[in-house]
């Protein structure tokens, strides 16, 4: 079975999408898909690479068991357009931002992520950077559901290639 790559980014990649790739590789862990889906993030901008996430994101992704604090930031680098088939922006800015600095053959891997939420109310995971413990709770909220929605869609997926196999 192949494996599928997916990389969360933000802006600094300190809050927002630490909290996205510890979340979602719990729910990938607790679906047995470690092995086969692998899991990254990164940021556009460059001011925090190698900082662990922010500790209010740390503090709000422990209450519920998830322990991001060995996360190390990054910046988005070329070859991340090559290497990750889901290539998934926290908010409209990373996104233009990213499609930016893509290949044109690459686009099609970028997506707002929170295109896989169900509720879909919001489109945007807010920057909760300048905000208090209540931005980084609902941002929680935000990501929780759209990596639920993300993992059904990857399981059907492989489902569908182990059936055509
Ligand atoms: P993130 O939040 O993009 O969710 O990691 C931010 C972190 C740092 C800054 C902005 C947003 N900053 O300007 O330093």
């Amino acid at each position: 079975m192949s494996v599928i790559r997916v990389l969360f980014v933000c802006l600094g990649n300190i809050c927002r999408s630490p909290m996205a790739e510890g979340v979602f590789r719990d729910k990938v862990n607790k679906a047995g898909l470690g092995e086969t889906i692998e899991i990254d993030s990164a940021g556009t901008g460059a001011w925090h690479i190698g900082s662990p996430p922010d500790k209010r994101a740390q503090m709000t992704t422990q209450l519920n068991d998830i322990d991001i604090s060995q996360q190390k930031a990054r910046q988005v680098v070329k070859e991340d357009f090559e290497d990750f088939d889901y290539i998934l922006a926290m908010d409209y800015t990373n996104y233009e931002t990213l499609l930016s600095k893509a290949d044109h053959h690459h686009s099609n891997k970028i997506q707002l992520f929170l295109n896989y939420s169900s509720g879909k109310k919001t489109i945007e995971v807010p920057d909760p950077y300048y905000g208090g413990d209540n931005n980084f709770s609902h941002v929680l909220n935000l990501i929780d559901s759209a990596s639920q929605g993300l993992l059904n869609e990857l399981q059907l997926r492989l489902k569908g290639s182990t059936e055509d196999s």
